[in-house]
């Protein structure tokens, strides 16, 4: 065997490996993403920055906390489950909007405009003066 054909049956060889791999494993594939936080468990204060403000917002360790027109507030996970790109808060229609392909999401996070076909991850909160706690 020349040097020619080696490389061509390691070559070829290495590119039959890497194939099934791929389509074994469609998910990896993808770029779809599923990076929701998990465990959550923080205390933010509202009393000042932009959580102070109703229609405001703020992404902390990966997670979209809102504050609602009427001073609810929400959280979900930041990142769109299409590609990752974090989603932003839309206070006037009360849901998420990722800036990336458009992808929308209600105020608990389903998917209510693709390409996203994930919802996003939905956190509680509990607020306590002006400490408010986002937690799974
Ligand atoms: S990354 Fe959000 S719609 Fe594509």
């Amino acid at each position: 065997m020349n040097r020619k054909d080696f490389l061509a049956q390691v070559g070829l060889g290495a590119a039959a490996l890497l194939v099934p791999a791929c389509i074994g494993g469609l998910a990896s594939c993808s770029k779809s993403s599923n990076n929701a936080p998990t465990n959550v468990d923080f205390t933010l204060d509202v009393g000042t920055g932009s959580l102070a403000t109703n229609g405001g917002y703020l992404i902390h360790s990966g997670v979209l906390v809102a504050r609602t027109t009427s001073g609810t507030f929400l959280a979900v996970s930041a990142a769109c489950t299409h590609e990752g790109t974090n989603v932003n808060y839309n206070a006037g229609g009360n849901n998420f909007i990722c800036p990336n392909h458009g992808a929308q999401f209600s105020n608990t996070g389903a998917v209510t405009k693709g390409p996203a076909s994930k919802g996003l991850s939905q956190y509680k909160t509990t607020l306590t003066g002006t400490s408010l706690r986002v937690y799974s």
